[in-house]
């Protein structure tokens, strides 16, 4: 196949997502625009604000950064920034905006080279072959300004599309306008992963550089841990986790497909740590030789911590802590971050404790002051469907469901996660040897 095959412009890519909150029958076709003031209009002016603000909080992510920082990638789990603004902007070109169906709504919207697909598709095998993702970083071109003025273009053309999705009937408005908030999510989460590649990235710079100090404040604004963590306690039997109704609603608005449906799980009475695992705290997991006592890790997580010499957290220099606002002291009550699962549970075995499943932590999350802004949190279980779990059909329905194995489940939010992402039934995984996004623990233990 050549390098640069042109994107594919068959029929069957046009899927309307199903299970990703979107729900709603398939459109049943785009009439001539009619004047209307309805619901479906009022639906497409907040997604046009919403539009903006997300991604203008894009361009100011990169702002602080200096032109080399731009195709820097320091491994090849991550990738340099000019390809997240690149890829972001191909996921609505892609999805919305090469769509047949709705090019009578667009006006003159003239798509980005198909050769710029083979760059920035990341994983979506029915859409066509892509670059090396271990090579995005030798991508000095297109520039930076080619792919700014590109995501200009697109941002132009999807507020075009929303104003004349405005002026159409609701059912043949909506899985279009599920799909721009499906781009906008996915834009939301590249910026979590933007920041989490520049602290990647910078840590490999013996200048040490410093991004900024903005998101650091964000952490250090939380409110500091009580003196003692208790144990919330909870008696167990029949509960109900995941986004949908069931006998009990878990709340409105946009999710992920992997979120639903809502389901029961039986659990056992158990408890669960009011406060994230701290700096001190798993500092004296290492003073305890926490890393020399093969008894508390996994036969996995061992050959791992000694093959890549794993003695802390992955940031951690001596007593400091390499940060987004470069080399900073380290605080002992700040929750531990940048662990990998093994270490989260090679921790918790060390505390007499386990790590909580998701199930705990969805039913208590709502007690628990430290759930969502600091840390990502570990839980013990694997990221696998829910029982009923369908993947979107077409391209889209690749989105997640096909990461189903191997990986483990982290929930609530970070510092770098943008406000209003986060949600109680949202589910992030990572393989369990991850180190470079914001992850930390909270313990958990059978009922006493
Ligand atoms: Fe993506």
């Amino acid at each position: 196949m050549s390098e640069f095959s042109p994107l594919s412009q068959s029929a069957d890519l046009l899927q309307i997502p199903q299970g990703t909150g979107f729900d709603r029958p398939r459109a049943p076709g785009l009439d001539s625009p009619r004047a209307t003031s309805g619901p479906e209009a009022a639906a497409s002016s907040q997604l046009a604000q919403r539009l903006a603000a997300v991604r203008r909080r894009t361009g100011e992510l990169i702002a602080p950064l200096e032109p080399e920082d731009l195709c820097l990638q320091g491994m090849a789990d991550a990738s340099p920034p000019k390809w997240h603004l690149g890829h972001t902007t191909w996921f609505f070109e892609q999805f919305l905006l090469r769509q047949p169906a709705i090019a009578h709504l667009l006006g003159s919207y003239e798509p980005a080279p198909a050769s710029w697909a083979y760059l920035f598709n990341s994983y979506y095998e029915a859409v066509g072959p892509r670059h090396p993702r271990p090579q995005r970083g030798l991508l000095s071109r297109p520039p930076i300004a080619e792919v700014l003025a590109w995501r200009g273009r697109v941002d132009l053309a999807l507020q075009q599309l929303l104003s004349a999705l405005a002026q159409q009937p609701a059912a043949a408005a909506a899985p279009w306008l599920e799909l721009i908030e499906l781009g906008l999510q996915h834009e939301q989460q590249h910026q979590e992963l933007l920041l989490m590649d520049m602290l990647d990235a910078f840590s490999r710079n013996p200048l040490e550089p410093a991004y900024g100090d903005a998101p650091e404040l964000r952490f250090q604004a939380a409110p500091p841990p009580s003196d003692r963590t208790a144990w919330l306690s909870h008696g167990g039997g029949l509960v109900e986790l995941g986004f949908g109704e069931l006998a009990s609603n878990s709340g409105a608005g946009f999710h992920f497909d992997n979120e639903a449906p809502r389901h029961r799980q039986w659990l056992e009475p158990f408890a669960i740590a009011s406060q994230l695992v701290t700096n001190a705290e798993y500092g004296a997991f290492i003073a305890a030789g926490g890393y020399r006592r093969p008894e508390l890790w996994l036969s996995e997580g061992w050959a791992l911590m000694r093959q890549r010499g794993w003695q802390a957290p992955r940031y951690w220099r001596d007593d400091a802590e390499f940060t987004l606002a470069g080399r900073r002291p380290r605080w002992g009550q700040a929750p531990v971050r940048h662990l990998s699962w093994f270490e989260a549970d090679a921790y918790a075995r060390w505390a007499g404790a386990r790590l909580p499943s998701e199930a705990e932590w969805e039913l208590m999350a709502p007690q628990l002051a430290d759930a969502f802004g600091l840390v990502w949190q570990w839980t013990a279980s694997p990221y696998r469907p829910y029982p009923g779990f369908r993947a979107a059909p077409g391209a889209v329905g690749e989105y997640n469901g096909k990461f189903m194995s191997s990986q483990m489940v982290l929930r609530g939010s970070c510092f770098l996660t943008p406000e209003g992402h986060e949600r109680l039934t949202y589910r992030n995984f990572f393989p369990p040897a991850s180190r470079w996004q914001v992850a930390g623990l909270r313990l958990a233990q059978e009922a006493r």
